[in-house]
C-alpha cells in the first residue's frame, strides 16, 4: 500500500515538472509580409551570378527579404483543387512535402525579430519561435565552419522521412535529398536576386543539430544554408 502511495506521488510530481517545463516553451509567432512575385533580376542573371558566398555584411535584413527567401524555399504557390492540395515553390515526390524549414536568426539580424530559431509555416506565411536566443556559437561548432555562425541567417532544413515512406518505401531517402537539393537551389537563386550572399553547407554533426532543435526521432537534419547581405567588398576567393 505504502509503495503504491509513493508511486502515485512520484507520478504526480513528474507530471508537474513536465507541465512546468512545457509552460516555459516560448511560442512567439511572427506573421511575415507577403512575398513579391516580380523581381528586378531575371532568372538567367541569377543563374549566371549565383556563387557560394561565405562572408556577410552586418546590414539588417528586412522581414520582407526573409519572407521572400522562405517563400522560395517552401512557400505556397498554387493548389490542386481536386484534392485540396497546396502546392509549393519546390517540387515534391507525390506532393507529400516531407521537408521543414527552420531559420536561426542572430541578434538584430532581421528588423523587429528577436534572436532565436524559428519554424516556417508555409500555409500561413509565418514563423514560430522554437528556440530562443542567438545560437551562433552552437552553429559554428555543429558545422566546424565559422561563416555559418557568423551569418545573420542560417536556414536549417530537416525532413520527416515517414511522410514520403508511406508511399515510396525504399525510394524515399533519395527523393528527400533530391527535394532538399531543389530547395537549396531555389534559395540560392532567390538570394542572388535579392543581392544576398548564401552558402549551402552539407557538412555538420547531425547529433548537435538534433539537440539544438530538440528534434524527435522522426525528424532528421538534411541541409544548412547560411545567408546574409553581400558585403561591400567581396572577400570570397572566386
Ligand atoms: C551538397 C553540397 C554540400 C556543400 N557543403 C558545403 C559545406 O559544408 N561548406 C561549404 O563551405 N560549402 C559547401 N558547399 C558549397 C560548395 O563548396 C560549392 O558549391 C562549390 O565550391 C562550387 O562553388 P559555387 O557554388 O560558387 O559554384 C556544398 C555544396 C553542395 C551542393
Amino acid at each position: 500500500m505504502a509503495k503504491k502511495v509513493v508511486l502515485i506521488l512520484l507520478t504526480v510530481f513528474l507530471c508537474t515538472l513536465l507541465y512546468a517545463e512545457d509552460k516555459e516553451v516560448k511560442t512567439s509567432v511572427i506573421q511575415l509580409p507577403k512575398p513579391d512575385l516580380k523581381g528586378t533580376m531575371s532568372v538567367e542573371e541569377a543563374i549566371q551570378n549565383r556563387r557560394t558566398r561565405r562572408s556577410y555584411a552586418d546590414t539588417q535584413i528586412t522581414q520582407k527579404q526573409l519572407s521572400q527567401l522562405l517563400w522560395a524555399s517552401q512557400g505556397i504557390t498554387g493548389e490542386m483543387k481536386r484534392i485540396s492540395l497546396k502546392l509549393r515553390s519546390v517540387p515534391s515526390a507525390g506532393g507529400l512535402y516531407p521537408l521543414k524549414v527552420y531559420v536561426a536568426i542572430r541578434e538584430k539580424a532581421v528588423t523587429g525579430i528577436e534572436a532565436g530559431i524559428y519554424l516556417y509555416e508555409p500555409e500561413f506565411n509565418l514563423i514560430k519561435q522554437v528556440v530562443s536566443g542567438d545560437k551562433s556559437a552552437e552553429l559554428t561548432k555543429a558545422t566546424d565552419q565559422s561563416w555559418v555562425g557568423n551569418a545573420p541567417l542560417c536556414f536549417i532544413i530537416t525532413a520527416e522521412p515517414k511522410i514520403t515512406m508511406q508511399k515510396y518505401w525504399h525510394r524515399s531517402m533519395p527523393y528527400i535529398y533530391m527535394e532538399a537539393g531543389h530547395l537549396g537551389q531555389n534559395l540560392q537563386l532567390q538570394g542572388e536576386a535579392l543581392k544576398m550572399a548564401l552558402c549551402l553547407d552539407g557538412w555538420f554533426h547531425d547529433e548537435q543539430i538534433i539537440e539544438l532543435l530538440n528534434l524527435s526521432y522522426y525528424e532528421i537534419p538534411i541541409y544548412i544554408i547560411s545567408a546574409g547581405m553581400k558585403p561591400a567588398q567581396e572577400t570570397d576567393p572566386f
